[in-house]
Parts: C-alpha cells; sequence; structure tokens
C-alpha cells in the first residue's frame, strides 16, 4: 500500500469529527476534503449505499490522480431506514425534506408519519457504508447497521441529524442521549469504520 495519508470524501463536519475519533489509533493522518484543499461536488445518484459511497471514493481518487497525489480515499454513505415507511429516507436521508431544512423539522414530521403505529412497528437501523479507493485501483467497501426504533419525541442533545428520535431499546436511551465516544462504540459508521481500520491494516501488512 504506497501511500502515507488517507483522505476521507466528506464536507460534512459533524460526520468528519466522529470518523477521525474513530481512526485516531490507525496511525494514518486522515484528512477532510477541505484539508486536503479539494473542494468539489459529488452528485450522489446511486440508489444504494454502496453505490453512493463509492461514487463518492472515486471521484476523490480520480481527481487525486490528475494531482498525482497518492492517497487513500475513503467515503461513505449512511442514512435512516424505516421499516414502516418501506425503508425511507434510506439512501436520501440527507435530502429528506430538502437538505437545507432543519433535523427538528424532518424529526417532527417522521414522528407525525408515524403517529398512531406501535412499538413493534416502529422499527428502524442506521445504515453506513465506507468505501475505499487504493492509489492502484482496488475498491473495498465495508457496512455495519444499528437497529433501534422511532421514538413519540425528541430526545438528547449529542450527535446529529435523527439521533434524537433514535430510541435504542437495549441502552434504554435515544442516540442522541449517549456520550460521543460510547455512540461511537456502538454506531453503524463506528462498526463499518472499524471494519475498514482491518482492511487498511492487512493491505498495509500485504506490502511490507
Ligand atoms: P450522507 O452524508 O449522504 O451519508 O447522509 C447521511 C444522512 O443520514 C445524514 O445527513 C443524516 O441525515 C443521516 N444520518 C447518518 N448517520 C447518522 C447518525 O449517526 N445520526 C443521525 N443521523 C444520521
Amino acid at each position: 500500500m504506497k501511500a502515507d495519508k488517507i483522505i476521507f470524501a466528506t464536507g460534512n463536519a459533524d460526520k468528519m469529527r466522529e470518523i477521525q475519533m474513530i481512526m485516531a489509533d490507525l496511525g494514518f493522518g486522515i484528512q477532510s476534503m477541505k484539508e486536503a484543499g479539494i473542494d468539489m461536488e459529488i452528485a450522489e445518484n446511486g440508489t444504494t449505499f454502496e453505490e453512493n459511497a463509492m461514487i463518492k471514493a472515486s471521484a476523490i481518487a480520480q481527481e487525486l490522480k490528475t494531482r498525482n497525489v497518492q492517497a487513500i480515499v475513503l467515503a461513505d454513505d449512511s442514512g435512516l431506514e424505516i421499516d414502516y415507511l418501506d425503508k425511507a429516507p434510506g439512501v436520501y436521508s440527507a435530502r429528506y425534506m430538502g437538505e437545507d431544512t432543519p433535523y427538528s423539522v424532518k424529526n417532527a414530521n417522521l414522528i407525525k408519519q408515524l403517529e398512531g403505529v406501535p412499538d413493534e412497528k416502529r422499527t428502524a437501523r442506521f445504515v453506513c457504508v465506507i468505501a475505499a479507493v487504493f492509489p492502484d485501483g482496488s475498491r473495498y467497501t465495508t457496512r455495519a447497521a444499528i437497529e433501534g426504533r422511532i421514538g413519540y419525541e425528541e430526545r438528547g442533545q449529542n450527535g446529529f441529524g435523527y439521533d434524537p428520535i433514535f430510541f435504542l431499546p437495549e441502552y434504554g436511551m435515544y442516540s442522541a442521549e449517549l456520550a460521543p465516544e460510547e455512540k461511537n462504540r456502538i454506531s453503524h459508521r463506528g462498526k463499518a469504520l472499524e471494519e475498514m481500520k482491518r482492511v487498511l491494516k492487512r493491505a498495509a501488512e500485504e506490502t511490507i
């Protein structure tokens, strides 16, 4: 693996903070797109988390190639699947009701759509796929999910996005009530990144 840095293809500062915490022990510098001096709009027009994550990672890898930069590019795509809504908002989670609509409005709308729906039909999960493109063109994806239920109100001040309505029965808490380290330990993103860390370590060992 001939690369001395990793660039993470996201412009989302909340996600970047979680990613840098989780990847801190990898021994690689992890830069955001902004830190790497890349400013690109990438159309996420895939229909699966895998497709979208790979579209983002490939676009950045292509750009780095033209700049002669040797880096591993990682990208994620994630979202909330609500079973009662046929897995919506899914890959459209960020765009649901409009990208700039506050999450307080999006969350209130989802709770309203589930009005009168009993606990056992409120099942949902956060899904995260991480895609990696290496300088030699090889590609990998990892996927993880965390199961929960849509709550009846918003609770908690931590996290971001849909965390305040995502109830975790095993913990008796909403995702936004978890401490950041705890969320990273159990979350879809935390688990998919841990799996990707194993892929990166294996790739590093193979070239020694
Ligand atoms: P992406 O940037 O296209 O992956 O969009 C992911 C979207 O899914 C975010 O903007 C949130 O709406 C939602 N999402 C993903 N992960 C989380 C999470 O950990 N907590 C809350 N919302 C999340």
